[in-house]
């Protein structure tokens, strides 16, 4: 009797040490390493080698109000990841006053100079300020030492996405409120932005690209604060437009199924090609529950489109997902 409840207990301290996520589940609890829910909100990922990094911004119940906090997380399956710890713990860089933005960092690895080099959303609480901040570090779980603030090309910048082209050139997407939105080349360094490349002329924000197949896809939502909307979608064959005109990803009564986006992240395998929607299903009073709503996405032919949120896997190396339902 006591030697089987022992074998019993062995078992579940086992599942419970090392539990593994068997699956991608969009819109719930999705627990890291520790067990704790992922704090990546309004996150980026790159791939350095095997291994993915996902930052974003750490939104952890009880922090310290005074500082601004950003995650990274680390994985080598897109499913299960492991937290590498708080990669910035920044006081108000600039006098912003009470209250203060830092929102939707994104990293860039720099092969030149060896960098790790990220960009946020730095603002005052009304978004007046408006620009860009800048962080660097050298290994890519940190620490990020802030190193400027500034407005891309001289615009306003509010939210920021990151996108990286086949060939390695580097790009921010950023809004621009009526204007629309940016997407501008990197320096050499990615310490500033060189080129504007298009000023696409929709007010959208969680601005994201991909490139499949031969043409860019640009997503982004409107500007509705924390609520969701209708999620919208435009392709060129360049950087440098001509967009067609945007149209929706999902249906528009499902508000993109509660989300909003903030990255595409394409998957290339020896068997096929996904290109998975990452958005942010926002809880704004408690927005350490926030949820991350993952999709594989039907893309192709100057389509894009949002099925169904439904558990899924990702299989790196062939680039296939499967639906586990
Ligand atoms: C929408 C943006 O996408 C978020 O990053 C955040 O800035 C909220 N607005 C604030 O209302």
């Amino acid at each position: 009797m006591k030697k089987s409840l022992i074998i019993v207990a062995l078992v579940l301290l086992n599942s419970i040490l090392f539990a593994q996520n068997k699956e991608i589940n969009p819109g719930a609890f999705w627990p890291d390493n520790n067990g704790d829910h992922i704090q990546a909100h309004g996150g980026g990922i790159i791939k350095i080698k095997n291994t993915y990094y996902w930052y974003g911004e750490e939104r952890r119940n009880g922090l310290d109000t005074n500082y601004r906090y950003v995650s990274c997380y680390s994985s080598a399956d897109l499913m299960n990841w492991k937290f590498m710890g708080d990669v910035v713990k920044m006081q108000d860089p600039e006098n912003l006053g009470y209250r203060w933005i830092l929102e939707r960092p994104k990293v860039y690895y720099n092969k030149p100079t060896k960098k790790y080099v990220m960009y946020f959303h730095l603002d005052t609480r009304n978004y007046k300020y408006a620009r860009v901040g800048i962080a660097i570090s050298d290994k890519p779980d940190g620490d990020f030492k802030f190193v400027k603030s500034f407005r891309p090309l001289d615009h306003e910048s509010r939210d920021i996405g990151q996108f990286v082209d086949d060939d390695g050139t580097a790009y921010l997407v950023f809004e621009d409120r009526a204007l629309g939105f940016h997407i501008v080349k990197l320096a050499d360094d990615y310490l500033s932005v060189s080129e504007e490349m298009s000023l696409v002329k929709a007010p959208l924000e969680g601005g994201a690209i991909v490139h499949f197949k031969g043409l860019y896809y640009a997503i982004g939502s409107a500007l509705t604060g924390w609520n969701p909307n209708p999620n919208k979608y435009a392709t060129s064959k360049s950087l440098k437009g001509p967009w067609t005109e945007f149209k929706d990803i999902a249906p528009p009564p499902t508000n993109t199924y509660g989300s909003q986006s903030t990255m595409l992240i394409k998957v290339t395998g020896t068997k096929s090609t996904t290109v998975i929607f990452m958005g942010d299903q926002w809880r704004p009073k408690t927005q350490w529950d926030s949820r991350y709503l993952w999709i594989p996405v039907e893309i192709g032919d100057g389509k894009l489109w949002l099925p169904e949120p439904k558990p899924f896997t990702i299989n790196i190396k062939t680039g296939e997902y499967k639906y586990s339902k």
